[in-house]
């Protein structure tokens, strides 16, 4: 089973994510937290690139190839083997994050997402993915304060860097594919406080997991 989760810069997956983990392994499930760019040695050189502020001028269909280059390697090696020995793959950002950033947000062809999608997925799909949903004023924010803290480094803040319209529309991006596909999306109010999102997601994967009789 692949879980993933996605939200703006922010949102406060990275937190989250740890509890679920938490909650499947107190259940006797063996899981896999994993994220996105960056979940392998060859990812992380790619991760270093996408997100260095001085690469402001990358051109939008090179960011897009850089993250599918970064997906193909990171479910050869790393989640494909993991779901094939009957893990739980929970992942920081996964296509979604491509289909909104690079298509609704940058303008590049939705048809050609979706096509490299496919061609890089090869079948490797989220089961269910949660969207830590807040304003992107909130989420900067957050961001920010984690930024100059040095709990998030400074060498990654090219998105951060991006206009508040950016955030904005990554935000509606993300509403909209839930819109689209509520089965397998869960939008979570993110901007209330830590507690009160993990009862939520908590809340919300017991009734997916009893669905699925596990
Ligand atoms: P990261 O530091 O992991 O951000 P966060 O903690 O908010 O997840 O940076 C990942 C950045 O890469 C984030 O701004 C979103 C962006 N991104 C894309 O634009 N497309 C993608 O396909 C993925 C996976 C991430």
């Amino acid at each position: 089973m692949l879980i993933t989760l996605e939200g703006i810069e922010g949102s406060g997956k990275t937190t989250q994510i740890n509890y679920i983990a938490a909650h499947l392994k107190d259940l006797g499930h063996e899981c896999v937290i994993t994220k996105e760019p960056g979940g392998t040695v060859i990812g992380g050189k790619i991760r270093s690139i996408l997100l260095d502020p001085e690469n402001k001028s990358i051109d939008p269909l090179a960011e897009l190839l850089l993250y599918a280059a970064d997906r193909v390697q990171h479910i050869k090696e790393f989640i494909a083997p993991a779901l094939e020995s009957g893990k739980i793959v929970i992942c920081d950002r996964f296509c979604d994050s491509t289909t909104v950033y690079q298509g609704f947000t940058r303008g590049v062809d939705i048809d050609l997402i979706h096509q490299l999608n496919k061609l890089v997925l090869k079948g490797v799909e989220p089961d269910i993915t949660f969207i830590l949903d807040l304003p992107p004023e909130l989420g900067l924010e957050r961001a920010w304060n984690q930024i100059n803290n040095g709990s998030r480094s400074v060498m990654e803040t090219r998105f951060e860097k991006e206009k508040l319209c950016f955030h904005e529309n990554v935000r509606k991006g993300y509403l909209k594919l839930a819109k689209k596909e509520p089965d397998r999306f869960v939008v979570i109010d993110a901007s209330v406080e830590e507690a009160l999102v993990r009862e939520a997601i908590i809340g919300k994967l017991k009734e997916f997991l009893i669905l699925r009789k596990m």
